[in-house]
């Protein structure tokens, strides 16, 4: 029976082990999609951090149950409940703080507007944060997410490479990054000539804050627009709701996995107690049994 609970538990951590492999490959994922389109590499530490609890304490489970160490067990127990409690506070806070704002759809367009009066909240406040904005915003320049929407096609008169037409470019799903922060939002009536580069009409009344601040300078473009704000917590809360879908799975499994835990301990506890006497104390001599 006690090498039943020893075995049930090495079993079970050996499954949470498997468990921390796709969290911490969801944060890792996050970091590298971050590194390429939204640069919130903040966000996913959270994910990588419980990513390498869950390994470390199935780790130390898995230890304990071969070896037959209580004293890893026990510490097993209790670092796994704070991991449990992490987890759902992960999943609870991600839903909270994306809980407002979408794209909104405008006719004759594929993709999506973004508008910073849409959001709210403690996401939308810290993105916004002037000097947390500066960090962003370089790092999208860097990431060229913007150069890298250039698409071409051959004019059909001179043969030479041009810059995809209007109409074409109208019909493409941009992501929120590169519609919020690479284009002049759609109201501001600009012209298109290339993805990045819009003449504005004379004459038209503009009443978006965000059309003034639109720049042809192919280092500012839309990055300090409201937007492009905008665009970065669509982003955000896209890519928080996948992994959250991940984490929630994950916290269901890791409850069950810790109420087995749970009853196998008290079982070998139990078991323990029931014991005569003269075993007991034999038993006592090997390292193996469990003390509670
Ligand atoms: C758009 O045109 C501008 C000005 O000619 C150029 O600097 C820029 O690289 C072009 N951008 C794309 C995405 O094609």
């Amino acid at each position: 029976m006690m090498r039943g609970s020893n075995t049930l538990i090495g079993a079970v951590n050996f499954v949470t082990f498997l468990i921390s492999i796709p969290i911490l490959g969801g944060g890792i994922w996050l970091s590298a999609k971050a590194n390429s389109t939204d640069c919130l590499r903040f966000l996913q530490w959270p994910l990588i951090v419980i990513g390498i609890a869950i390994m470390v304490i199935s780790l130390m489970g898995f230890a304990g149950a071969c070896y037959r160490l209580t004293w890893l067990l026990r510490i097993y127990l209790f670092v796994m409940f704070f991991v449990v409690v992490a987890l759902l506070s992960f999943v609870v806070f991600a839903y909270a703080v994306t809980d407002r704002g979408h794209g909104q759809v405008v006719m004759d367009r594929a993709f999506l507007e973004y508008q910073l009066s849409d959001y709210s909240g403690w996401l939308k406040d810290r993105v916004s944060d002037p000097g947390y904005w500066a960090k962003i915003s370089a790092c999208l320049r860097d990431s060229r997410v913007c150069p890298k929407m250039a698409r071409y096609g051959r004019d059909s008169t001179t043969g030479l490479l041009v810059p995809e037409p209007a109409v074409l470019f109208y019909q493409r799903h941009l992501s929120p990054i590169e519609s919020g922060c690479c284009k002049p939002p759609t109201s501001c009536g600009f012209t298109y000539v290339n993805e990045t580069y819009w003449t504005a009409q004379p004459g038209t009344v503009v009443n978006d804050i965000d059309c003034t601040r639109w720049s042809n300078e192919q280092h500012s473009l839309c990055y300090q627009c409201g937007s492009c704000k905008a665009g970065v917590l669509a982003s955000i809360r896209h890519n928080w709701r996948k992994v959250s879908v991940i984490n929630i799975v994950v916290l269901v499994i890791l409850v069950i996995v810790y109420v087995i835990g749970c009853a196998a301990f008290r079982n070998a506890k139990r078991i323990d107690n029931d014991e005569p006497f003269g075993e007991n104390r034999m038993s006592k001599a090997r390292p193996s049994r469990f003390q509670f």
